[in-house]
């Protein structure tokens, strides 16, 4: 990875297929991992995937700082969870009903998740988010929903941050707040009345292009407090950053339980899988809500999220991803000093942010991460990113010389 990497453009694999996508992909590609939103130089189509390294269809090979954007939190093809695949896959995976993994599964986070007295699985994240709110309102049997400003829980009409098709009264029950502001929070609930059913917080403020902000403690509490008094439910998002900072949940820390948690990302090493967790008090509301999909009972994710979150725990995994990430951020703050640049390093460790002073148009952060991807680093230039377990300290130093002369390149 120290070998400079020629940018792919003209005549190379990535543009051929990007050629041939846009003839039959709206667009190219949809959502985020549209790498058209990307520096010059980024591929869009990879070969292959191994531990924390990426290789393109032009035979480039990056060390990995976005691992599926969330999902790769082992590393890439992790062989304890790989090979629960394969004796599942061996014996079905959609059938009329699960493999009895799924107990074990829901088992397994019943114990590791303190405030989970119960679980249900789903694909995709924005299941799981939906999921909680149509629980807390079946409970409730109300309708206000409070998020916060900007905050990202998904990608259907309620919670999409294009209004692109969508209506007015999609959305006509969402009240917000300001993350980490209480007075905000307190003038939200009030507003909302007695038809509050749930606020909605994400793990922490990690909204993209933007500094990362922790919550307080104040505030966490305060929301705890809040739905304490109105019985409305405290919905926990965890799809991003479930299990990389704490396996019992990202609020663990800060003694603050949520009544519903969303996660998906993480749990399945990369296949396709969500839960929705809860407290007793919302396990009726459970029963009775409609929550389902074609795929939702598929039993090789299971096996893999069985493989994989047991792999977390026999291994800390949070507690690698934090030495590695702290390793990274400590490099990083070092040689961006030595060039004279100033950088915003936000978040947890183990999902930087990492952005430049006064780049309002993230210019620097694409020069920087366009120059450190020719060096063999996958960086992003306004999304956090993701460490995995499969970092080592050699390939967090492979990504800091990659670094160095981004770095170098933007000073120049
Ligand atoms: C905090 C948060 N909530 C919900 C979602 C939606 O998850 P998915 O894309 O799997 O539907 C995401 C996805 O990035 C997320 O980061």
């Amino acid at each position: 990875v120290s070998e400079t990497q020629t940018a792919t453009k003209l005549n190379s694999a990535d543009s051929a297929l990007r050629a041939r996508a846009q003839r039959v992909i709206p667009g190219g590609l949809w959502g985020h991992q549209n790498a058209a939103h990307l520096p010059d130089g980024y591929p869009q189509y990879f070969t292959r995937a191994e531990g924390c390294h990426l290789i393109d269809v032009d035979g480039r090979q990056f060390v990995d700082f976005m691992c599926s954007w969330g999902p790769v939190i082992l590393g890439h093809r992790h062989p304890a969870v790989e090979q629960a695949v394969r004796e599942q896959t061996s014996r079905g995976d959609c059938m009329n009903g699960p493999a009895p993994v799924l107990v074990e599964l829901a088992e397994l986070i019943v114990d590791m998740v303190p405030h989970a007295d119960w679980c249900i699985f789903g694909k995709n994240g924005t299941d799981a988010t939906t999921t909680c709110i149509t629980v807390a309102r079946a409970e409730t049997g109300r309708r206000k929903v409070l998020t916060a400003t900007g905050a990202y829980h998904g990608a259907v009409p309620w919670c999409s941050p294009s209004v692109a098709g969508v209506t007015a009264e999609d959305r006509a029950h969402l009240l917000h707040y300001t993350f980490n502001d209480i007075a905000s929070l307190e003038a939200a609930v009030e507003q909302a009345g007695h038809d509050l059913a749930a606020i909605v917080v994400s793990a922490f403020r990690h909204d993209m292009g933007k500094a990362q902000e922790l919550p307080t403690p104040e505030f966490a509490r305060r929301m705890r407090a809040l739905c304490d008094e109105t019985g409305a439910a405290l919905v926990l998002d965890d799809v991003r950053a479930g299990f990389r900072l704490d396996l019992g949940g990202s609020w663990e820390p800060l003694g603050v339980r949520p009544d519903l948690s969303a996660w998906s990302k993480a749990i399945a090493n990369g296949h396709a899988l969500a839960a929705v967790t809860g407290r007793e008090r919302f396990r009726q509301a459970a029963t009775t809500v409609f929550t389902t999909g074609s795929f939702w009972c598929g039993s090789v994710p299971m096996a893999a999220a069985v493989a994989t979150l047991t792999e977390l725990r026999r291994i800390d995994g949070p507690a690698h991803m934090a030495r590695m990430g702290q390793r990274l951020r400590d490099g990083l703050a070092e040689r961006a000093l030595h060039h004279g640049l100033r950088i915003d390093q936000s978040g947890p460790v183990q999902m930087p942010t990492v952005l430049f002073v006064d780049d309002p148009e993230w210019k620097r952060g694409f020069a920087f991460c366009a120059e450190a991807l020719r060096h063999g680093a996958y960086l992003h230039p306004k999304h956090n990113m993701f460490l995995s377990c499969a970092h080592t300290e050699a390939d967090v130093d492979a990504a800091l010389e990659a670094a160095d002369a981004g770095f170098r390149h933007v000073a120049r």
